[in-house]
Parts: C-alpha cells; sequence; structure tokens
C-alpha cells in the first residue's frame, strides 16, 4: 500500500516536471533553506526516516565495532560509514543509492579521517604539541583534499575532548588537558576541512567536520574506556564544553554523540546537552550523529529498557542520526504512531540532515571526480604538510649537557624495537594510512648520518661502548593507544627498560652519550628512563614524514619547538595530575603522598627545551596590553611558544592555580629580540562560566605570568 502510494507522489511530481519545471529542491539557485522544505514537503515517512540513519559500506577494520554489515543497501539511505578507498567504488553506490531512490536524494558518505586519510600527519595529541593551530588546519586541509578526492564528503573528527588521564588510550586523538589550548585546535581544524565559511563547504576539497566526543568522554573514570564519567555541571562548562562550542563558533556542521554516562544521564540521550546547549544556547543549525551503537547501548547503561525505549529517549533528546544499530528504522514509525515522537521532531531533524547535505553541494555534484591515485594521494605539497607538522610536535623532554644536536661527524649508533618500524609511526586512528608510505627513523637518520650502525640484535649493547652517541628508539606500539585500549600500567615494557638499562652502562663506561627517543600516543612514566639518558626526545607517532622530521631535530637543522600540552606524571599514582587544577585549602606539607612521592609531575604541561636559550623581559602592562619581549642569547635560530597565563585568586567561583589564556609561537633569530603582545578582553581572557553556562568577569585582582618569565604582572579590574 505505502509503496504504491509513494509512486503515486513519484507520478505526481514526474506530472509537474513534464511541464519542464524542476522541483525548487534541485534549483542551485535557490536559498538552501527554501530547497530543504521543499524536498521535506515531497518525502514519505519512510524516506524521512532513512535519512536519519547511518549504515557501513565497504570492510569494516574498526576491530572495536565489528558488527553485521548491512545486507542490502537501502537507495533512501542517509548516510554511510565509507571503508571504501577509490572513487569509482564510492561513486558505484552514490550512483545506485541517486538512481534507484524516487526522490534522488545523494547519501552522505562518512569516514574517520582523524589526523590524515592516506597521507599520515602526526596524532592530534602531538601536533598540540607544536603549539600552532596553523599546522593542524594545514594538515586538516591535506587530510580533507585526500578524502575529498575518494569520495569522503564528512569526517569524524576533529576529537574535541580534554582528557587528563593517560590511562586512557584516547589521548592520542584529542588535544590534551587544556581547555584554552584544545579550543584553538578544534577551531583551526575545522575550518581546515571545512574552509572559511558556511559557504566554502560546496567547494571542492572540502568536507564536513564532527566535533566528537559530545560531552565529557575524556573523563572516564580511571581512564577505562566506555565507562561512566562524573562531572558536575560546573566543570561541563569550565572545561569540556568550550572545545565544542568553538568549533560550532568555527561553523562545524555536526557533532557527534559520546559513548559515556553523564553523572546519570547518558550523553547520546542528554537532552540538556545535546538541545537546550548545542540548539537553544548554541543555535547549531546542522546535527548529531550517535557514535556507533550509542542509541542500542543506552539498555547497557541502565537507562532503556529495551530498544524501542532507547530510541525513543536518544531521538526525544535531539540526537538527529543512529549510527548503524538501526534502530530508528525499525522503530521510530511504531512511536510515531504512538505520539511518543512527534513528526514535528523527525521532520526538524531530517532538515537538519539535508540542510548540511545542501550545504555540501551533494545535490549538484553527488559523484567524486575519479582521478588516478597519482593524482590525489600523497602529493608532494601534502607530504610537506606533514613533514612542517612532524617537525614542530616533537618535544625535548631532557638534554643534559647538550647531548643533542648530534654533529654528523659523530659515530651513531641506532637501536630499539621502533628504530625501523614504519607501521608504529602511523599511530592509531591511521584513516587509509600505509606502513609502505612512511619514512622510518632508520630511513631519516641515514641521510643525516650515512656512516649511522644500525643494530638490531644482542649486538646493541656492544653498539654503544664503541660509538659517540647511541639513538635507542624505545615507547609503545600504534596499537597501544586509541580506543578501547586503556592501561593500568604507563611505564615502558620491562624488555625495553633492562635494555636501556644495558645500553645506558655501556654507553656511559665510555663517556659516550644515550639519546632515548619515544614513539607513544599517550604520556609516559618514565621515572625508571630518566635517571638513564642524557636527552630524551618525546617524538610521538609522527606519521609517514617521521624519519626526516626526528633527523632535523637530532642534527639541529630545527631546533625542537614543541612543548607538551599534558602533564607526564612520575607514577600512575599521581594520576589526575593535571596543571589547571583548583587551588587546596592546605599548603607545604599537608595534602601530599606520605609515601616520598612528590605532587609534582615528572613534566608538566608546557614543558619543552629548546637548542636555544630565551631570556624574557619582565611583563609590562599599559591598559588592557600587556607585552613581554623576548632575546634569543644562544647562536641557534630557534621557534618559542610564549605561553600566557591568568589567575584569578579570590573569585566566587574558585579558579584553577592557572590557566592558559593566550598563546603565540615565532622564530626567534639568533641574537635577536621579539616582542609578544597579549591584548586582554576582560570577557573573553578574564573571564568565567558558572554552571549555567552564563560568562562573566570577576572585578578584582588577576595575576598575569608567561611561562619562563620569573616576574608577573597584577592586574585591577
Ligand atoms: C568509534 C569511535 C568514534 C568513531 C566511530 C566510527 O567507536 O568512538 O570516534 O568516529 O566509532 O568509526
Amino acid at each position: 500500500m505505502k509503496k504504491c502510494f509513494a509512486y503515486i507522489i513519484g507520478l505526481l511530481l514526474l506530472a509537474s516536471c513534464s511541464e519542464g519545471k524542476s522541483p525548487l529542491y534541485l534549483d542551485a539557485s535557490a536559498p538552501i533553506e527554501k530547497r530543504v522544505e521543499d524536498l521535506l514537503s515531497r518525502m514519505t515517512l519512510e524516506e524521512k526516516i532513512l535519512q536519519l540513519n547511518q549504515y557501513t559500506v565497504g570492510r569494516n577494520d574498526n576491530i572495536n565495532n565489528i558488527g553485521e554489515l548491512a545486507e542490502k543497501i537501502p537507495a533512501e539511505i542517509g548516510s554511510l560509514i565509507c571503508f571504501l578507498e577509490s572513487p569509482e567504488d564510492r561513486n558505484k553506490i552514490q550512483r545506485y543509492i541517486v538512481e534507484n531512490s524516487r526522490l534522488g536524494i545523494p547519501c552522505l558518505f562518512g569516514f574517520d579521517v582523524i589526523h590524515g586519510f592516506r597521507t599520515i600527519c602526526p596524532i592530534p595529541l602531538a601536533q598540540a604539541a607544536s603549539w600552532d593551530p596553523e599546522l593542524a588546519l594545514r594538515g586538516a586541509q591535506v587530510a580533507a583534499r585526500e578524502a575529498y578526492d575518494v569520495g569522503i564528503d564528512w569526517t569524524f573528527s576533529p576529537m574535541v575532548d580534554v582528557a587528563r588521564d593517560p590511562r586512557w588510550g584516547r589521548v592520542m586523538e584529542g588535544y590534551g588537558e587544556d581547555t584554552y589550548l584544545a579550543s584553538r585546535f578544534s577551531e583551526a581544524t575545522v575550518r581546515g576541512y571545512q574552509g572559511p565559511s558556511i559557504e566554502s563547504l560546496s567547494e571542492p576539497g572540502t568536507i564536513a567536520a564532527c566535533l566528537k566526543h559530545y560531552v565529557g568522554y575524556g573523563a572516564s573514570e580511571a581512564g577505562r574506556d566506555y565507562v561512566p564519567t562524573e562531572i558536575s555541571s560546573q566543570t561541563l562548562w569550565d572545561t569540556y564544553l568550550p572545545p565544542f562550542e568553538a568549533g560550532i563558533k568555527a561553523g562545524a556542521q555536526t557533532v557527534m554523540s559520546a559513548f559515556n554516562n553523564i553523572s546519570g544521564t547518558p550523553a547520546s540521550a542528554n537532552r540538556y546537552t545535546m538541545t537546550t546547549v548545542l540548539k537553544e544556547m548554541w543555535n547549531h543549525d546542522g546535527f548529531i550523529v550517535s557514535d556507533w551503537d550509542a542509541v542500542l547501548q543506552l539498555k547497557n547503561q541502565g537507562m532503556a529498557a529495551d530498544d524501542k525505549d532507547a530510541t525513543a529517549l536518544a531521538f526525544n533528546a535531539g540526537l538527529e542520526m543512529d549510527m548503524v544499530d538501526d534502530l530508528y528504522r525499525k522503530h521510530l514509525p511504531e512511536l510515531i504512531k504512538e505520539g511518543r515522537v512527534s513528526m514535528e521532531q523527525v521532520d526538524e531533524s531530517v532538515r537538519r540532515v539535508l540542510r548540511v547535505k545542501f550545504r555540501l553541494g551533494l545535490f549538484e555534484k553527488p559523484y567524486t571526480d575519479e582521478k588516478p591515485a597519482s593524482e590525489r594521494i600523497l602529493l608532494p605539497e601534502y607530504k610537506q604538510a606533514a613533514l612542517d607538522m612532524a617537525r614542530e610536535s616533537i618535544v625535548l623532554l631532557k638534554n643534559d649537557d647538550n647531548a643533542l644536536p648530534v654533529s654528523t661527524a659523530s659515530r651513531v649508533a641506532l637501536i630499539g624495537p621502533f628504530a625501523d618500524s614504519a607501521e608504529d609511526m602511523l599511530g592509531n586512528w591511521a584513516g587509509r594510512g600505509r606502513a609502505e608510505d612512511v619514512v622510518t627513523y632508520l630511513d631519516g637518520l641515514r641521510a643525516v648520518y650515512p656512516s649511522l650502525t644500525y643494530v638490531q640484535d644482542i649486538k646493541a649493547v656492544q653498539a654503544a661502548s664503541t660509538h659517540d652517541v647511541t639513538i635507542l628508539c624505545l615507547g609503545q606500539k600504534r596499537s597501544w593507544s586509541g580506543e578501547n585500549t586503556s592501561r593500568s600500567d604507563i611505564r615502558i615494557p620491562d624488555i625495553q627498560q633492562s635494555l636501556l638499562r644495558e645500553v645506558s652502562k655501556a654507553a656511559h663506561q665510555r663517556g659516550h652519550k644515550l639519546v632515548v627517543v619515544l614513539t607513544n600516543g599517550r604520556p609516559l612514566d618514565l621515572s625508571d628512563v630518566e635517571p638513564y639518558a642524557d636527552a630524551i626526545v618525546e617524538a610521538w607517532h609522527l606519521g609517514v614524514m617521521a624519519g626526516p622530521a626526528l633527523a632535523d631535530v637530532i642534527s639541529g637543522a630545527e631546533s625542537p619547538s614543541g612543548r607538551l600540552t599534558m602533564t607526564f606524571p612520575r607514577s600512575v599514582g599521581q594520576i589526575p595530575i593535571y596543571y589547571n587544577r583548583r587551588s587546596s585549602g592546605r599548603r607545604g606539607t599537608q595534602g601530599i603522598y606520605k609515601d616520598d612521592m612528590p605532587i609534582t609531575p615528572l613534566y608538566e604541561f608546557g614543558h619543552g627545551l629548546s637548542y636555544a636559550t630565551f631570556e624574557y623581559s619582565d611583563i609590562t602592562l599599559d591598559g588592557l596590553t600587556a607585552t613581554v619581549t623576548v632575546k634569543n642569547t644562544s647562536s641557534v635560530d630557534a621557534k618559542e611558544v610564549i605561553q600566557w597565563y591568568v589567575q584569578d585568586p579570590a573569585s566566587v567561583i574558585t579558579r584553577p592555580v592557572k590557566e592558559l589564556r593566550h598563546f603565540e609561537k615565532r622564530m626567534i633569530k639568533a641574537g635577536e629580540s621579539e616582542t609578544f603582545t597579549f591584548e586582554i578582553d576582560p570577557l573573553r581572557d578574564l573571564g568565567f562560566v558558572d554552571s549555567f553556562g552564563h560568562k562573566y568577569v570577576d572585578p578584582g585582582e588577576y595575576v598575569l605570568s608567561v611561562r619562563g618569565c620569573e616576574k608577573s604582572a597584577r592586574l585591577i579590574l
């Protein structure tokens, strides 16, 4: 019955077209809102509901989400997670959908393009360590162009979850522990994917962004994935929501609801966050997609009695699209009949999905150009962007007696499990990245140190006694961070620890140097590494250009300019430990650990050494303009990161002991000085937010400080 009714509508539609008039929704010159309304008015209930569903196409390689593949893809499906690698295969599916559905609504192809599609850049936690959002923007532009050219319209990125527990494996996907820095990278990455405005979304090479995981997923208790989170309204507003607000302001078209339970109300059925905050307070006019099976999981989370109940709870909370568990298709019709879901809400949800499709230009250009791979992946400019970012993501944690840089005349030995590992340079969530695309540490270093000795076996220890410098590559495999990879122990494996001790002894007996290079996706407990190494280089998972980037830093062609955006604890027992904590009521010997573990971290937020030395002037304040002059007192050109912190020592809602509120990275030539200015906007830079999301400025005294500058400045409002 329904089918023939649909075909009657189809015939009427054709009749109207037969007068030579194309339906308004296909008129590219018409305003998008009119096209949306016209199309919506022509859709049947079944067609509307299928627009709110997302299935998968292609071989799903996410080991945490292996589910049954959709047997048959309905031509009216709203979106597909696209595991295909060629534009031809993707276009074949799109053509089937456009040509076999009554209204020819194109499908939205989504995929996890987290730090590159095929040209893999450093993991986001490494990108953040560059303290240069422009590099992240460029990386996102490269990712968007590669993904667009294979037919991906939408990426499930950036992940902007503030995270303060390195036991949680997904810290590799985000930007670390600081809300302000995560917000700057959120907006930069959104603009990299989508372009500077909504209008640029329909241009070639741009794709829709998706802010995730909304919200508070990084607070997963004990660092275990998928578990509940306890987040007060105050902390929700002052810590976890701002990076999403920044991304929305940058135009992010979509948001992904999270797996975590937010203090009793799961994120994927949380009306306050998904409707009150996102739609009513922030006026977001795109849509929310659930995380994988997150609607279905409302039962496990103890909220839904059954699948139908889960559907009603999620949909009525404001979750527009259901990722792969198929509950919306199965249960919305009945829920509408029973009056538990309104047609107005269905229409509004479909409106939001169609709006994004129209903005992307999918109706005008449903098929991507089928360029040969040589014209669309791993292009030189893409690899250059990956190299530039990798160079600046490297953090020099320790450098005793200037062990680094290493002269090209030195006898260098390279050893350790990651020295020639291509796979592990990619990191987790590496899109369609391949090990074959990677320049390993060995390849990169050999280009600079042709006589380098690479030793893989037990002779590694002996090599340390016969070479001036040994570079020992240790860390964690790419599979040890990412989704569902929580670890209760964040040290390097024992076998690496013993190798380190042997090599250190052999090197230092002969007065030789030992440089440890770390490959990892989370902060590590390096308490047992630090004493054995003269220098420690944090190299994260740097992507396809890992080798050349490391070689540039080791040789001194590039002075390391990365700074940590997540605290490295002395022990997992100190967690949670992060710099912008609230102040304690007790000081001195009260509130510390009694087993002589200091309460300070091994390496704090903002830490990172340079080959240059910098001298900071006092901070001067002229009204609301703060300046500091920094002199490079060395003979080495180097980039420095100026980090401005604000303290509000007395506030009705107590503030963190200090908060990053402005930063700038700039090259300072050897012997020269640069002046850095922070134009303070009281509400933006000194203001705070209350538990209702209201921003305010507290009159009174503020203390301004700059990392590396002993003096601070007092500002009275
Ligand atoms: C995963 C992740 C999410 C990802 C989605 C689709 O479970 O939580 O980040 O975008 O499923 O792969």
